[in-house]
């Protein structure tokens, strides 16, 4: 921290800044009903925890609580800054604009987005917000990291309230190729926003293509070496448009062929960051004897099938769970898969269910659950076991342990941080992952059995290969998995987001 001042009885002046929608810390409730916080679990959390109380870092964000303003508070040495939401702004900007617009727009239009300009105009005043309260608390020449879709306007606000921040942005899902992204009524506006910032990280490389590409033909920036050159006089006036298939690398047109003359830009530098796990704490805790125990445990309680199948998601339509019952449901029919001998196991943990489209998800997914283990299920064995809950890391390390293939089907994904999660706890080269190539993790993990979900008879036949694999084969995958894992962990990420944004 350089330099203290006193606004309200809080401290400001921090060097290191992380803004995101949701804060670092959850509200629990006691055993004796008093009411505290508990750090996130996330590995967000996880990778930037260290460097806020090494550096005197602050997190601003919304606590989680519709109508509630509360006083900045420090937990497990975070100084955590609440950012307040109204039931209506919750209502258009976190359900509505984010989970209505972004999400579905960002995840190939899976689900069809919704454009409601009264959602964009509460995105724009709380966007607003999150840039004004970390304007607020930054030191002089403090490093801002503005973090998702939720925020995409916070770096261009947050530079004119304060332009000698170093300002970092990290979108942790897809961005839609510009085809897609070209249906957003504000899709220059969103730019913008996000040039703002002096570092934009994305998960894959086709994410920070699909962007770059948007930048060029939609605003007609020039762009070399992942470089956006940003005019610093803006005139406002839209570039015209050249047609997605403009490609100057083949050639074909390009709005600005020639670098502008230093002095009339900035450069916004847009890249691939892929994320990644706390790997050392999912090790340690697939070491620890009683998590070694529960698994067991577990496998007994689903009476001892020869083959676990296991699926972790977000209840989210952009998972793929509906692929995933509808191939396994064959198979049952087929008799190429027996309740008994094998057993799915189906975490769908609770997610944004104030949006109709996450509650029409779930009731097709029960419907789909009910009448398999209806037409499947033995009076001793489950085809399905469904749990529509969210468990603490220890129960899902243990969870990983006692499965023998994990299905990660999601049809659009900026990462899917389970597969390396049940990666780094099968430390003793068993296990097999079945990944939907639509996933991030899909370029890092290689050796998984890629799939693409939409093509239910492949799916249905990595689910049986998965089975019958010889046992040298999954030790290879496994060990070859385990590599990128154990050396691409989420605090080399934050690391190499950080030192880049740091010499630019
Ligand atoms: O993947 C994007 C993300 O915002 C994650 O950061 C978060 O864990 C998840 O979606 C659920 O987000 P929320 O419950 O805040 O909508």
């Amino acid at each position: 921290m350089t330099e203290t001042a006193d606004k309200g009885g809080y401290q400001t002046g921090y060097d290191f800044v992380v803004v995101a929608n949701r804060l670092a810390v959850n509200r629990i409730t006691h055993h004796d009903g008093s009411i505290g916080w508990q750090r996130s679990p996330g590995g967000l959390v996880t990778a930037l925890a260290p460097i806020m109380s090494s550096s005197e870092g602050a997190w601003v964000g919304w606590h989680g609580a519709a109508d509630e303003t509360l006083e900045p508070f420090d937990h497990a040495d975070m100084h955590l800054h609440p950012v307040a939401l109204s039931a209506q702004e919750v209502e258009d900007y976190y359900e509505g604009f984010s989970n209505g617009t972004l999400w579905p727009l960002y995840h190939d239009v899976i689900a069809r987005p919704l454009f409601h300009r009264h959602w964009w105009d509460a995105y724009q005043k709380v966007n607003r917000r999150f840039a004004e309260g970390a304007a607020k608390v930054a030191a002089q020449g403090a490093t801002v990291w503005v973090q998702d879709y939720q925020l995409q306007l916070v770096p261009q606000m947050l530079r004119e309230l304060r332009p000698d921040l170093r300002i970092g942005f990290f979108n942790h899902i897809p961005f839609p190729p510009p085809g897609l992204f070209a249906q957003l009524p504000w899709r220059h506006s969103v730019m913008k926003g996000l040039l703002g910032a002096d570092l934009i990280g994305f998960q894959r490389e086709s994410d920070a293509r699909n962007f770059q590409r948007a930048v060029r033909y939609r605003l007609g920036y020039y762009i070399r070496s992942d470089q956006v050159h940003v005019p610093l006089e803006d005139d406002g006036a839209e570039a015209p448009f050249e047609g997605f298939h403009a490609d100057p690398a083949r050639g074909t047109a390009s709005r600005q062929l020639s670098a502008p003359a230093e002095g009339t830009f900035r450069r916004s530098e847009a890249k691939a960051f892929p994320i990644s796990i706390d790997t050392e704490r999912i090790v340690e805790l697939s070491n620890d004897p009683k998590i070694i125990a529960r698994a067991a445990q577990i496998r007994a309680e689903l009476g001892n099938p020869e083959t676990i199948f296991l699926g972790v998601d977000r209840l989210d339509y952009t998972k793929g769970i509906r692929h995933r019952m509808k191939a396994y449901e064959e198979l049952l029919q087929e008799g190429r898969i027996r309740a008994g001998e094998h057993t799915m196991v189906q975490i769908a943990s609770p997610s944004r269910e104030g949006v109709e489209s996450y509650q029409r998800l779930r009731d097709e997914i029960e419907l789909a659950v009910g009448r398999i283990n209806g037409e499947f299920d033995t009076m001793g064995h489950t085809a399905i076991r469904y749990l529509h809950h969210s468990y603490p890391i220890e129960e899902m390390v243990a969870l990983y342990l006692a499965a023998d293939v994990m299905l990660v089907t999601a049809l659009r994904d900026g990462m899917n941080l389970v597969a390396k999660e049940y990666v780094a706890a099968r430390k003793d080269g068993t296990g097999v992952l079945v990944l939907s190539e639509f996933t991030g993790a899909a370029d890092q993990l290689r050796q998984a059995l890629l799939i693409n979900p939409h093509d239910i008879d492949e799916l249905k036949a990595a689910i049986v290969q998965a089975t019958t694999l010889d046992r040298e084969n999954v030790r290879k995958r496994m060990r070859s998995l385990r590599r990128q894992v154990v050396s691409h962990n989420v605090q080399r990420w934050a690391e190499d987001f950080l030192d880049r944004l740091g010499q630019l």
